[in-house]
């Protein structure tokens, strides 16, 4: 989501003439995109606004650059921040995206702490330009932005406001451009995918489903864009008819991430997530009862306040019924203005860790025997770069969302080539190119 919101702010700076430029000492305007899910990455951006600021006293560049905070820590810390890191001349929240290059024509101008915490107007726009992309194969598509859950622990609720879907339409027509451009891969984004609601049902006309998000994966599937991923789900809003999409469009990728937090009962509640692990479980059931294999991963906090030995042993119990493809695991970091924030029971730092190893050592052994079982067959992979480790092989994504090393020199990136698995690394597949290839 930050990736796309950078692009997006890229694109509306292009459009106004600004030229985008990769060196902050070359920039007259320097802005920090940033993220305050947890308390480890909202400080990271106070350390580098301290850093350029340095580089520019020391550079002999005449005038400073205006320094710019956008994304999550502008809009929750607001004005707070022109008093604690003077060096700030702008903040831009999370909705005002659109309005950055007037909001820099007015500090340009003279005006002193400009500061924007506004919600979208009406027109606004979602689209964004291919020349900012990232990778000229592979596009993230918002469909959603902002939050109604409120699961205690979480600030993206207070950050980015509440849920607010784009029109099918829309996201169907920027699909059907990208794949004329080229693309080769879309993931549709959003803090929750499937709470996908959009105020008509304009663009899902033709498609049937149980949901609006499954009527929009068809229709997405329909634009005949070759591969399309789509994260994050939401447990509760986790509707059967979305396996259903993926057994009837082969272009829908084998891949969902279900993120779970915790496997206690007890904890869920506590994070107010408002899924049992019964109900979870029964998700689960019906991604792995798909005619097709679908590849599972999730999101795991450990050392929420409370949380018990007896809850942590759920958790490692949990993981072993899944059986995930692949897990994130955090250690809780208190959120001030979350409810949970609140609570009392902190788990000292030390047990933090070691549950976090002891999860993160069973995720390994179980990942490693999922890995292995992938060797003698075949996986379709988007070529992305050449390896890092090794100039004779090539590296990229399967349709599982498997990262797969293979011995080629003979393809480039942007191609779509079937790879036959010889060996699974910890965290990679490595395998040969198949001679006959792929699309
Ligand atoms: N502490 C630790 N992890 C968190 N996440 C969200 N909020 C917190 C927090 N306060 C994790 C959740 C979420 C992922 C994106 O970040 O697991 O799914
Ligand atoms: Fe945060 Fe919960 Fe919303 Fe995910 S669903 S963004 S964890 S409040």
């Amino acid at each position: 989501m930050n990736v796309a919101d950078t692009e997006r702010a890229a694109t509306g700076l292009r459009n106004a003439g600004y030229e985008l430029t990769a060196s902050a000492e070359a920039a007259d305007v320097v802005l920090f995109n940033t993220c305050s899910v947890r308390e480890r990455a909202e400080q990271k951006v106070f350390t580098r606004i301290g850093e350029v600021r340095h580089q520019a006293q020391h550079s002999g560049k005449r005038g400073k650059p205006l320094i710019g905070v956008m994304g999550c820590v502008a809009q929750l810390e607001g004005d707070a921040i022109f008093q604690n890191t003077p060096a700030v001349d702008l903040i831009i929240g999370t909705r005002a995206t659109d309005r950055i290059p007037s909001l820099i024509e007015r500090a340009r101008g003279g005006e002193a702490d400009v500061i924007d915490l506004g919600e979208r107007q009406e027109g606004e726009f979602w689209e964004v330009s291919p020349a900012e992309r990232r990778s000229p194969y592979v596009a993230f598509v918002p469909i959603i932005e902002g939050c109604n859950k409120f699961c205690s622990f979480c600030i993206v609720p207070y950050s980015r406001g509440r849920e607010k879907s784009r029109s099918a339409l829309e996201i169907v027509a920027e699909v059907q451009r990208l794949r004329s451009f080229g693309y080769k891969e879309v993931h549709l984004i959003g803090q929750n995918v499937n709470s996908y609601r959009p105020l008509s049902p304009e663009g899902l006309e033709r498609y049937a489903g149980a949901t609006a998000f499954s009527r929009l994966l068809r229709a997405v599937a329909d634009t005949g864009m070759q591969r399309i991923k789509f994260t994050t789900s939401f447990p509760r809003d986790f509707h059967p008819d979305i396996v259903a999409a993926l057994e009837e469009c082969p272009n829908l990728c084998d891949w969902i991430h279900l993120p779970v937090q915790s496997g206690s009962n007890r904890i869920l509640k506590a994070m107010r997530r408002g899924h049992s692990t019964d109900d979870y479980l029964r998700r689960v059931d019906a991604i792995r009862g798909s005619k097709r294999r679908l590849s599972l991963t999730s999101d795991i906090i450990v050392g929420f306040p409370g949380e018990s030995e007896d809850d942590f042993e759920d958790t490692m119990r949990l993981v072993r019924a899944c059986e995930y493809d692949g897990l994130f695991i955090f250690k809780y970091s208190k959120r001030t203005g979350t409810p949970a924030a609140m609570l009392a029971d902190a788990v000292p730092e030390g047990e933090k860790t070691a549950r976090f190893l002891a999860l993160e050592e069973l995720q390994s052994s179980l990942q490693n025997k999922i890995y292995n079982d992938y060797t003698g067959r075949t996986v379709s992979v988007l070529v992305e770069r050449e390896s890092a480790r090794s100039s004779e092989d090539m590296t990229g994504h399967s349709t599982c969302h498997k990262v797969v090393n293979f011995r080629s020199q003979q393809t480039a990136p942007g191609e779509i080539v079937d790879v036959l698995i010889s060996q699974a690394k910890p965290y990679s597949l490595y395998g040969e190119l198949m001679s006959g290839r792929a699309a």
